[in-house]
């Protein structure tokens, strides 16, 4: 079997600890990769101005998948203004790439503040209020505006839409839940609303149910268990992941896949975890979201037996360390995934 061509951008603070520990990981589950360092970051642009130089990017086209880590400065570092890593190398990275499906699977730990959770979370990943759309006027005065618009195509609705239908028809439960705010964004509500109601015509076993976004995060604390696969749009999908993490178990166990389920180029895996500086080299950053996250990446790439393993041996260990409340250091949690295949 020829290796995959695959991209590591380890990034900053934790980030390459956490991915060094997801390589090893398929490496233990018997998968070859030719992988390919990018120094891309906050130290990077720090040292050399660079965020993402166009030739880069292209060159990021040729691989069949990109593993990345971490991005982004310390909290309180000035180095690097708001934005410019997440716009300029995150999420170009996501609209170049078209990596319109954001993936995020939680499986609760046990005595996690949601028991019972296995649900899987599709955020459409490049509409929304990520486009940019909007401007300030009359900055720093008291007539200032700024206005911030947000894009849904139905083109983007649509193709998400059936991909979540996709999904919850391959998962035994067969429910989707659109999360949304009809009530108030009443044109993008709607578009979503009539393009999941269409879609649904397409996956008939499908039992579909609607939440609004605020009684989401209700329901995601008390009663995380009525979730199969819920489908909303780009920033209610970014908060309410970072809910979804924290109920279930905590940041350092939620993964995610940048899907270009197209295949018109790589896709994209990461953590929904952050750099962490304040831990670097402690051994205190949890791997697993990481391997998680390589799994999905395995999945991708068609070697779906050494994906299951190791999304089995991530969801053994994070339950054993939840129940023994072992505290283990972060190549040693990557052992003990990897010594589980
Ligand atoms: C995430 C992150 C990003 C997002 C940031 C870093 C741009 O929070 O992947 O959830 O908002 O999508
Ligand atoms: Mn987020």
């Amino acid at each position: 079997m020829a290796a995959f061509k695959v991209a590591v951008i380890g990034g900053d603070g934790i980030g390459p600890e956490v991915t060094a520990e997801a390589l090893k990981v398929v490496a233990a589950a018997g998968v070859t990769l030719d992988t390919t360092n990018y120094e891309l970051g906050a130290a990077h642009y720090v040292a050399t101005g660079e965020v993402l130089r166009d030739e880069v990017l292209e060159e990021l086209r040729g691989y069949d998948a990109i593993v990345l880590g971490a991005i982004g400065p310390p909290i309180g570092s000035t180095e690097v203004p708001s934005g410019v890593l997440e716009r300029g190398l995150l999420l170009r990275l996501r609209f170049e790439l078209d990596l319109y499906i954001n993936l995020r699977p939680f499986n609760s730990s046990p005595g996690a503040i949601a028991p019972g959770a296995d649900f899987v979370v599709v955020r459409e990943n490049t509409e929304g209020p990520y486009v940019g759309e909007g401007g300030v006027l009359r900055r720093n005065t008291p007539h200032e505006v700024a206005t911030q618009g947000s894009v849904n195509t139905r083109f983007g609705v649509e193709r998400c839409a059936r991909f979540a239908f996709a999904l919850a028809e391959a998962r035994p439960a067969r429910h989707l839940t659109l999360v949304h705010k009809t009530n108030v964004l009443t044109f993008s509500g709607d578009l979503w609303s009539r393009v999941v109601d269409e879609v649904k015509g397409e996956f008939p076993e499908v039992a579909v149910d609607y939440n609004h976004v605020d009684a989401a995060c209700i329901y995601f604390a008390t009663d995380a268990a009525r979730y199969d696969v819920v489908v909303t749009d780009n920033l209610f999908g970014d908060i309410l992941t970072d809910l979804g993490g924290a109920v279930t178990g905590g940041i350092g166990l939620a993964a995610s896949a940048n899907l270009n389920p197209a295949r018109t180029g790589p896709s994209l895996f990461e953590p929904v975890h952050g750099a962490a500086h304040d831990i670097v080299g402690t051994g205190a950053a949890n791997p697993l979201a990481a391997i998680r996250s390589a799994a999905m990446m395995l999945e991708h790439l068609g070697e779906a037996v050494a994906a299951a393993k190791v999304t089995a041996a991530v969801l053994e260990v994070q339950r054993e360390l939840a129940t023994s409340g072992t505290k283990l250091e972060t190549t040693a949690i990557g052992d003990a995934v990897a010594g589980r295949l």
